[in-house]
């Protein structure tokens, strides 16, 4: 699977005209990757915004989610089919089961019939811990190619990036901005420094440099045009074993540990 360094997140974006232009400006500036889910309520957006690009589709790694609330078997294609009239498209790079919840075996059966089917290239989970993988990988058909995950420089998870690595499920982190604070930490201020970059740069480039793919989101043009700007350099050991002090486990959304 080839799957881009790094993806444009689109949750919270709420207002469709905004949604439009975000999108827009994200692949005018060069992501290839946009990330939604049933849940943001903005897939129209996506697919307008899309369209409005004028990047082929083809050129595009289009990401959705099924929500806990359309697991049920009878419930997951439907839920689909509605996704993909709004994404304005006929297939999805990757369908993404969103979190661990009960009914995500019997819902992810569902996601490998669509795979087989090929209106979905590439299946996987999000929020899934290493005890929710093994039981997926135990009882699956189709392995899952990702897990999409809270994962930035305050929540490195690194035994989690390793049992991906090892099982080839790429991992992508998302909030890799921490939704835009505590950017301000001497440590991140000083590697940016070091390499002429912002800190939420070096946030971003840490991702990439752990193995795992960034998703940051944003609805300013010059945001999104910066955080796309982190393919020009690349951290060294001294930068990471800094940050590496900054891994402080603090999560921002659910912890999905807690879900049966
Ligand atoms: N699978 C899941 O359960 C799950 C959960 C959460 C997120 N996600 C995905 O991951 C994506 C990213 O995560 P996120 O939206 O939670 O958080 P994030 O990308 O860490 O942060 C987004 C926030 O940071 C601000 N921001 C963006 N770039 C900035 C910059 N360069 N300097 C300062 N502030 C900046 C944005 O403000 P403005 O927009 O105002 O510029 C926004 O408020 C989501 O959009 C979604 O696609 C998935």
């Amino acid at each position: 699977m080839k799957i881009p360094q790094i993806g444009f997140g689109t949750w919270r974006i709420k207002d469709h005209n905004e949604g439009v232009e975000s999108v827009k400006v994200a692949l005018e500036t060069g992501y290839r990757l946009i990330d939604t889910a049933q849940i943001y309520g903005n897939e129209a957006a996506v697919g307008e915004g899309i369209k409005a690009s004028g990047v082929p589709r083809e050129d595009i790694y289009l990401t959705t989610k099924i929500w806990t609330g359309n697991f049920s078997p009878e419930l997951v294609a439907p839920s689909f089919a509605e996704s993909l009239e709004k994404l304005r498209t006929d297939y999805v790079d990757l369908l993404l089961l969103h979190w661990p919840r009960p009914g995500r075996h019997e819902a992810w059966i569902e996601l490998e019939k669509l795979h087989q089917a090929g209106t979905v290239k590439h299946i996987g989970v999000s929020n899934y811990t290493i005890r929710h993988l093994d039981e997926l990988l135990a009882s699956c058909k189709v392995k899952p190619a990702v897990n999409q995950v809270e994962l930035h420089v305050y929540l490195q998870q690194p035994e989690l990036i390793q049992y991906c690595k090892n099982h080839d499920i790429a991992v992508e982190a998302y909030s890799p901005l921490v939704h835009g604070a505590r950017m301000d930490h001497p440590v991140l201020k000083d590697v940016a420094a070091k390499h002429d970059k912002t800190p939420a740069q070096i946030m971003l480039r840490w991702c990439i440099d752990a193995g795992t793919i960034p998703l940051p989101k944003s609805v300013t043009p010059d945001r999104i045009r910066s955080n796309f700007d982190v393919l020009d350099f690349q951290l060294d050991d001294e930068d990471m074993v800094k940050i590496k002090q900054l891994n402080t486990h603090e999560r921002i959304n659910d912890d999905p540990n807690t879900m049966a």
